[in-house]
């Protein structure tokens, strides 16, 4: 109902660990943050907050979803009413909406595109307007951008009265429609109105060279600080890039990733040609896949403040994932890139560039920030945690060669080191296992689960299916595998639940990627909590590869196997109906 854009950079805004933060005292351990459950009275934490997924889970109550879910069920509030109070917290005003969000869907992508080039002409053409456009000028003097860089992103300026872009596409033949779909206007009782004002504009082009989106900044500290397109039948946030139509053929072997417009254009102004920046969301897993396309290695410099910090923890992840080597760039005197060469110049940023680090370096400079190793207690402190870090990495020849690096850079026998990291290793599996056997104590107590009501049927393969499936939404390329020779199916699956979650995300998911939000459309709050459950559950878990993911599917179609002799006839029409459906690539095994 809300505009999927708008929920998207609500989410972005509303960083899960901050918004539950101000209910919740959290402590992090390792990549995630611990505390009290809000929503039962425990004494030990057992609520989960994973910044990576950006949801939360409860080992003792099971309470599980995304920051959205979290505030309705804090604030008590419906799922509208939730956003909106998101919104507000964030600064962003909700567009109006209806049925379908008022944008009618019969808007081709090339008309978008033709208004997206009108508009980007119309800008610029406002930019330098004398008197219009005084203030976009001004403003971008001030910021000291060269007047080259100015034409290269064919920067613009969106008048603040007089020179309405609803006007003048409005004169090209375009309707009030088109005009909305493309995010050029709004719409309240009192009609259409332009959707950016008084603004300095950055033009979105793909690597086609099509503009496809704009970005708007205001000329003070008001806000929202910028408004970007939302998504249209041209343009989806999460699969594209800032200048990433220049960074594809600087040929350089590597990007910069950073958070900013300002911040590329000031890189590619200073001779940074590889710099691209994602558009007003969090890095994406498809943005990775993007430059992977094009690139095997991404500098990553992001913002100096301790957010920034955070979003680049969790950029590393997803470029690993993806199998991309990430480098952290460090920075200090400057709050990003693009203050930092206005005050210290490129060649020292470049040499930033070479000085910059791997995954471990990173967590290091962080522990080492945070204690003063020349006091003995400090130096265990934070020997701990560099032992907890590494206990993490999946790999065990990395696991080594960060030993021996920690034990160096710590002082510390690498023995001992050793020994730290496999205590703590067995420490994740325990805890892993404890929790588990709550968990189940839990559900099978409760036969009467509501939300999944075949559960307590066939609770074993219910069991393994729900791993399957958390698999699945972390890994959506999983889907592509074939156990035993063929792909998972529909009625691989044990429970209708299970059934619908599956389809769900094969029909949803894309260049192997899904976006856990698209549930909320789909499931009610308690389904959608379910399948965050099942991915905090496999989170929990560093078996998560393919080939255990292998191993699950072929015991959960044993297990179904076996329940086949105990189902009922209904039971058996509904899978043969499923069945009689794909009957062309259907084996004879099952
Ligand atoms: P920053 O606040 O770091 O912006 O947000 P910046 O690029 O450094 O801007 P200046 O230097 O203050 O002009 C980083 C990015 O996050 C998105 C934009 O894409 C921005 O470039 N963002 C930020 C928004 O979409 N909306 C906002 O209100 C703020
Ligand atoms: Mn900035």
């Amino acid at each position: 109902m809300i505009p999927s854009g708008v929920i998207d950079d609500i989410k972005f805004r509303c960083d899960i660990e901050s918004v539950i933060s101000s209910y919740v005292t959290l402590k992090r351990t390792g990549a995630n943050l611990k505390g009290l459950c809000p929503f039962h009275s425990e004494r030990t934490p057992s609520f989960t907050v994973y910044p990576e997924t950006q949801s939360y889970y409860c080992f003792g109550c099971g309470a599980a979803g995304d920051v959205i879910t979290f505030v309705m069920k804090t604030e008590n509030l419906d799922y509208v009413g939730a956003v909106e109070s998101l919104a507000k917290r964030a600064g962003i005003t909700l567009p109006d909406f209806d049925g379908n969000d008022g944008r009618p869907r019969g808007v081709s992508r090339r008309r978008v595109l033709e208004m997206n080039l009108e508009a980007a002409k119309y800008y610029r053409a406002m930019l330098f307007d004398e008197r219009i456009g005084e203030p976009g000028r001004r403003y971008l003097a001030e910021r000291k951008l060269s007047s080259a860089a100015v034409k290269r992103f064919g920067l613009g300026y969106s008048p603040r009265d007089g020179g309405s872009m609803l006007s003048h596409l409005r004169s090209l033949g375009f309707s009030n429609e088109e005009i909305q779909t493309a995010y050029f206007a709004g719409k309240n009782d009192r009609g259409y109105y332009d959707y950016f004002r008084g603004r300095v504009m950055f033009p979105i082009i793909d690597v086609s060279g099509n503009v496809i989106a704009f970005g708007g900044r205001v000329l003070d500290d008001s806000k929202p600080k910028y408004l970007n397109t939302s998504d249209t039948p041209a343009f989806k946030k999460t699969k594209n890039l800032f200048a990433l139509n220049y960074a594809k053929n600087a040929g350089e072997g590597y990007f910069i990733l950073c958070e900013g417009y300002m911040d590329v254009i000031t890189l590619h102004d200073a001779g940074f040609g590889m710099a691209v920046a994602s558009l007003g969301t969090a890095f994406t897993e498809d943005q990775a896949r993007i430059i992977k396309k094009y690139v095997p290695k991404v500098v990553l410099s992001y913002d100096s403040d301790e957010a920034g910090q955070k979003a680049a923890n969790r950029a590393i992840g997803i470029l690993e994932k993806v199998g991309i080597e990430p480098k952290v760039l460090r920075m200090s005197g400057a709050k990003d890139p693009d203050e930092y060469i206005k005050k210290f110049g490129a060649d020292r940023f470049r040499s930033l560039i070479s000085e910059s680090s791997g995954k471990f370096d990173f967590a290091a400079d962080g522990v080492k920030a945070k204690y003063d190793c020349s006091i003995p207690a400090e130096k265990i402190k934070a020997a701990a945690e560099i032992a907890q870090f590494i206990a993490r990495v999946y790999s065990s020849v990395e696991r080594d060669i960060y030993i021996e690096r920690a034990a160096k850079e710590f002082s510390v026998d690498p023995a001992s080191l050793k020994n730290d990291v496999e205590r703590e290793r067995k420490k994740i599996a325990s805890d892993y296992e404890k929790k588990r056997k709550g968990e189940l104590i839990r559900v099978t107590a409760g036969t009467n689960d509501r939300v999944n009501p075949d559960f307590a049927r066939q609770p074993k393969a219910a069991r393994i299916e729900e791993a399957v499936l958390g698999m699945i939404l972390l890994h959506p390329d999983y889907l592509t595998r074939q156990p035993d020779g063929r792909r998972l199916r529909e009625e691989d699956f044990v429970t209708a639940l299970g059934r619908r979650f599956f389809s769900f995300v094969a029909e949803n998911a894309e260049n192997g990627a899904f976006q856990f939000g698209l549930l909320n459309g789909a499931f009610t709050p308690d389904e959608v909590a379910r399948a965050a459950k099942m991915m905090a559950e496999r989170t929990e878990l560093s078996v998560n590869d393919g080939e255990s993911f292998d191993v699950y599917v072929r015991a959960l179609r044993e297990e179904n196997a076996k329940n086949a002799a105990d189902m009922t006839l209904e039971d058996v029409l509904r899978m043969r109906r499923g069945k009689d459906a794909n009957a062309q690539n259907t084996g004879s095994g099952g």
